[in-house]
């Protein structure tokens, strides 16, 4: 059967699968599985992207490198330049990374959604030139039955005021959504002149949706510390007390190497100790609603932050995310 009939009917054989299924790791699991049983190939699998690398996802073959840098290998490749790559003899391919000495020939293709790379689909051959046009093209195709990966995920910043920290972090592309309120504090439902008291333990604190496909939450938190004095303890600007003070509050354990790793960078960056709180999301309480946005109902209202500060998040872009 020629190559372009045994795509046809895969393709459909897949969109069947497919259908209906929202779980986007149980969907990669058998792409791989029913393309590698038609063509016999080497290796066929997924890398997931996964902050800023490229994590092994479903495959079949042998085993492989788990994890593959932005811009590393035919892999890296396609996802930083968003295209399919056909690699007729892999040790014609500058940085080529070998998981196993069997391969000859590649094509790597990226599963892009809602205009970001998110996964890239691999497959190795063990014959020389075995990739072309059409499984470019009929690749493309099938990754594009994939369901959405990866759902949204949230964080709490505090970074002083929630008036101006709100308005600077809904500015970054990716933050699906924002809200004020008051984290981790002492007693239940707190309003905002019980937490002014500076008596309730709480801390003005920004939660954030953010869409991980578009913006890592490294980059979020580089983006954070722009706009804090992390050696300030309980001040930032002019305002003072314990609710101003700077902290990250995380509801995923797995967020906090992440966390840690940006903070050290961070603090290296001071030579001085860092006043910014790490800690789980213990509870928070949304603000009243006329503190909700309110740079944008009152443009003239208090913010310490200057006015750079939101032009940079607004053309901030999480490069390995674009
Ligand atoms: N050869 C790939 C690495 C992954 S393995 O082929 C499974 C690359 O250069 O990115």
């Amino acid at each position: 059967m020629v190559k372009e009939e045994r795509y046809r009917q895969l393709y459909a054989q897949i969109k069947s699968v497919a259908e209906g299924e929202s779980d986007s790791i149980a969907v990669m699991a058998n792409m791989a599985a029913m393309i590698h049983d038609a063509f016999h190939f080497w290796w066929t699998g997924f890398y997931r992207v996964v902050e800023r690398e490229l994590v092994l996802g479903p495959f079949q073959g042998p085993l492989a490198c788990m994890h593959i840098g932005y811009g590393r290998g035919v892999c890296g490749t396609a996802w930083k330049e968003r295209r399919t790559v056909v690699v007729p003899d892999v040790e014609q391919f500058p940085g080529h990374i070998a998981c196993s000495s069997e391969s000859r020939s590649e094509i790597v293709v990226p599963v892009v959604q809602k205009g970001a790379v998110v996964a890239v689909l691999d497959i190795d051959s063990r014959e020389l030139d075995t990739f072309d046009d059409t499984d470019a093209e009929w690749l493309e195709k099938i990754v594009a039955l994939l369901p959405p990966l990866g759902g949204e995920q949230e964080i709490y910043l505090a970074a002083g005021c929630f008036w101006g920290a709100e308005k600077y972090l809904k500015l970054i592309e990716g933050v699906t959504f924002t809200e004020v309120g008051f984290a981790n504090g002492n007693a239940e439902n707190p309003t905002y002149k019980e937490v002014y008291t500076d008596n309730t333990g709480y801390a003005e604190t920004v939660h954030l949706r953010y869409n991980p496909n578009v913006v890592s939450l490294r980059f979020l938190l580089e983006m954070y510390f722009k706009a804090i004095d992390p050696t300030s303890l309980n001040k930032q600007g002019e305002d003072e007390g314990t609710r101003y003070r700077t902290g990250i509050y995380y509801c995923n354990q797995s967020d906090r190497a992440i966390i840690d790793d940006v903070t050290a960078k961070e603090a290296k960056k001071y030579g001085l100790p860092l006043q910014v709180e790490v800690e789980p999301l213990r509870n928070f309480y949304r603000a009243e609603e006329y503190h909700q946005d309110y740079l944008d109902k009152n443009p003239s209202g208090y913010c310490h932050l200057p006015v750079a500060l939101f032009e940079l998040a607004k053309k901030a872009k999480d490069i390995v995310r674009q």
